[in-house]
């Protein structure tokens, strides 16, 4: 199921069958030359859509789309939230999933940096559960869609140089299966863009101009991306289903 696409009985009924909920979560932030502003929430969307195809059963909910980007702010588009912000947003929603009977929430994410903000988000519910000495009722998990087995590895081989850390040619082959009629094409000099540490944004665009860390995303191709959509698809079939199954979450 999909959640905005039913009713509320729907999930009503849903809830008798499964309290898990998979919610896609990204970011907002420039790509690069080439790739697209909602690469990192399109990817967890599309990866956990194209789940659902191959299980209704799994239950996804609305994209959480804008995250945490801050470095990206020196190029337009781009938009943030505030660590701090961010948190709150993840615990209301996260409350009022919990609220309904959901005892499972399954961030599925597409961006790296919001990695430390959603794991200090878990922590600070768990928290107010501790304090208040009582079960927080909810198991919070975060899964990075390159995570899923062989996936990582599948995209060093598909792209062994020029993979780089960011507007990398993985996830711009993605959005580039699921919507070929916004591939992008311009320039990208040089070829390889420069590695380096992430600050803020006028360091950020300092260091890499025209947005990208490390990649070559020119190199990427629609059956790139379809084949990376259907190994981390099947990898969250999986674990979707072992999590049905009972078995212990990591
Ligand atoms: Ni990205």
């Amino acid at each position: 199921m999909i959640l905005h696409l039913s009713t509320w009985p729907e999930i009503e009924a849903q809830l008798t069958r499964s309290r898990t909920i998979v919610i896609p979560i990204g970011s907002t932030e420039q790509h690069g030359p080439t790739g697209l502003l909602g690469t990192d929430w399109l990817c967890s969307e599309i990866i956990a859509h194209r789940a659902h195809a191959e299980d209704s059963g799994i239950l996804v909910g609305p994209t959480f789309n804008v995250g945490m980007a801050q470095h990206h702010l020196g190029f337009p588009g781009s938009i943030s939230l505030r660590p701090s912000t961010m948190m709150l947003v993840l615990r209301d929603w996260v409350s009022s999933l919990s609220m309904h009977g959901f005892e499972t929430i399954y961030f599925l994410n597409g961006h790296g940096g919001n990695i430390p903000t959603i794991e200090a988000a878990f922590s600070e519910i768990y928290a107010e559960a501790s304090y208040a000495k009582r079960r927080a009722g909810v198991t919070l998990m975060l899964r990075n869609w390159w995570q899923f087995p062989g996936v990582d590895e599948l995209a060093h081989r598909q792209f062994p140089t020029g993979h780089g850390s960011h507007a990398q040619p993985s996830e711009i082959a993605i959005t580039q299966a699921a919507y070929p009629e916004s591939i992008k094409v311009a320039p990208c000099d040089p070829p390889i863009a420069p590695s380096g540490p992430i600050r803020e944004a006028i360091d950020f665009r300092a260091r890499h101009p025209d947005g990208r860390m490390g990649s070559d995303p020119l190199q990427a191709t629609p059956a790139h991306g379809e084949a990376l959509i259907a190994l981390a698809a099947k990898g969250l079939v999986a674990e979707i289903e072992a999590l049905a199954a009972g078995a212990d979450q990591a």
